[in-house]
């Protein structure tokens, strides 16, 4: 089945995980990625936290399925001919350098756009051209931080938060793909290429942007009623850290199952969604709190919520998070068992639908990774191993005209 980014040639200057995340996920929609590495070393991932001596770490082969590499050192001159080339024939080039790298290697925007008019240039930095941060190096928690991420998430008598969720990393990668997309539509139509830029700051502001409405919500009414905090506790002028509340107008919080005095993840995420009252209290057995005033309304359940929660914990006691959920689900309660990372990798409808996938590799044997969570009715992605370091240099020199010489000749000078 022909995948509807083939023949769309992108340099993977990307390494770590935002930028990776980015063009492992254009690659998984029929993209020739081609990621540019450092001879003898690679991308860092592929050492960082191994599990397998001497083979790629899983940090590495979860983020670059399906893609090729090319070993080049873009600071020799051989090197810089090399990628000349190959962005003369390229219609995109992504990267993740620290600020300022691209540049030093001889590759500005405008050089890139000299040298191929049509391609798309995207970048991820920790915070956009002209912030006041713009030349700090990130990483993901650092960018949590500065997203508004880790002062709204956890609890209000603890520190910041930093979530497991890559908000810093692979969703700027996301937004990076959105973004280069975006540009080859328009390429389509201008014929021109441009430079397509995400900051993972603004990437992680624009995930919590639910934060920025409590923040104005505060400034003009002194309180926000969906929060804990409301209506006993106390607001200062900034939007607090709310534990497990929801985040919309809907009431939730993680609530204790069946074994939650040795299992820490018995427990499911329960939503008192307003419509659902009714078939709530008919699940929980409490038919006097449909039309008792104090149950009745949201605003009235509000005061008392962990009294309610507290009730529910009870009805939860002797069920398993799968069967609470299994009795909610009947109800139409909004509701999930907290699943574990176990609890995932083995599960079977993650696995019918592609979401968890095993690929063989030449060094790993078998691995999990994940597969695109985007589903499409006319192509299915499918996702390979990734690259062994320098596995595909040969074969993208001789794409480019390289005789057999030449490739032995760059070889032998260390500039691939
Ligand atoms: N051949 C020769 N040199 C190469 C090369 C190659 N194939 N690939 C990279 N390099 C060089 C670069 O030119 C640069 O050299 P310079 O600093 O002398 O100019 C250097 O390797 C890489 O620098 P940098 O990207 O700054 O790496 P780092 O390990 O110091 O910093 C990050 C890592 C992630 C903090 C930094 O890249 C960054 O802030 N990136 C932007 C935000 C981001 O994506 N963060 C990570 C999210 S997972």
């Amino acid at each position: 089945m022909s995948k509807p980014l083939e023949g769309i040639k992108i340099i993977d200057f990307t390494h770590v995980q935002a930028g990776p995340a980015c063009t492992q996920l254009l690659a998984w929609f029929g993209a020739d990625v081609i990621k540019v590495e450092r001879p003898g070393s690679g991308d860092v991932t592929r050492n960082q936290l191994r599990d397998i001596p001497d083979a790629d770490a899983l940090y590495f082969t979860m983020l670059n399925s399906n893609k090729k590499s090319l070993t080049l050192d873009t600071k020799k001159p051989e090197g810089k001919e090399v990628l000349e080339k190959l962005i003369r024939e390229s219609d995109v080039l992504v990267e993740n350098f620290g600020p300022g790298a691209l540049d030093r290697m001889g590759f500005s925007w405008e050089r890139l756009n000299e040298l191929n008019p049509k391609m798309i240039v995207a970048s991820v930095k920790g915070f956009s051209d002209g912030h006041h941060y713009d030349d700090l190096k990130v990483y993901e928690n650092v960018a949590q931080c500065a997203g508004g991420a880790a002062s709204t998430t956890g609890f209000w008598d603890g520190p910041p938060t930093i979530s497991a969720a890559a908000l810093g990393d692979s969703n700027t990668g996301m937004h990076l793909a959105i973004g280069i997309l975006t540009a080859l539509i328009g390429r389509d139509k201008t014929g021109k290429g441009q430079k397509v830029a995400v900051s993972m700051q603004d990437s992680v502001l624009n995930l919590c942007r639910v934060k920025l409405r409590d923040q104005q919500r505060l400034e003009r009414v002194g309180y926000l009623e969906e929060y804990p905090q409301y209506p006993h506790g106390e607001f200062s002028d900034v939007v607090p850290r709310g534990g497990n509340a929801g985040g919309g107008g809907q009431p939730g919080w993680v609530l204790k199952c069946k074994g939650w005095e040795t299992d820490p993840n018995a427990y499911i995420y329960f939503t008192i969604q307003g419509h659902a009252w009714e078939p709530i209290c008919k699940a929980l057995g409490k038919p006097e709190w449909i039309d008792d005033p104090a149950y009745k309304t949201a605003e009235a359940r509000q005061p008392h919520i962990f009294e309610i929660f507290g009730t529910i914990e009870g009805w939860l006691a002797d069920k398993t998070k799968f069967e609470a959920v299994d009795i909610l689900r009947k109800f139409d309660i909004p509701c999930a068992p907290v699943l574990t990372m176990k609890e995932l990798a083995n599960d079977p409808s993650l696995r019918a639908s592609g979401t968890i996938v095993e690929v063989p590799h030449k060094k790993r044997g078998t691995y999990l990774t994940v597969g695109s969570p985007i589903k499409f009715s006319d192509m299915k992605p499918e996702v390979t191993a990734s690259p062994l370091l320098g596995e595909h240099t040969d074969e993208v020199l001789a794409s480019l005209g390289y005789s057999r010489q030449d490739i032995f000749n760059l070889h032998e000078i260390k500039a691939v």
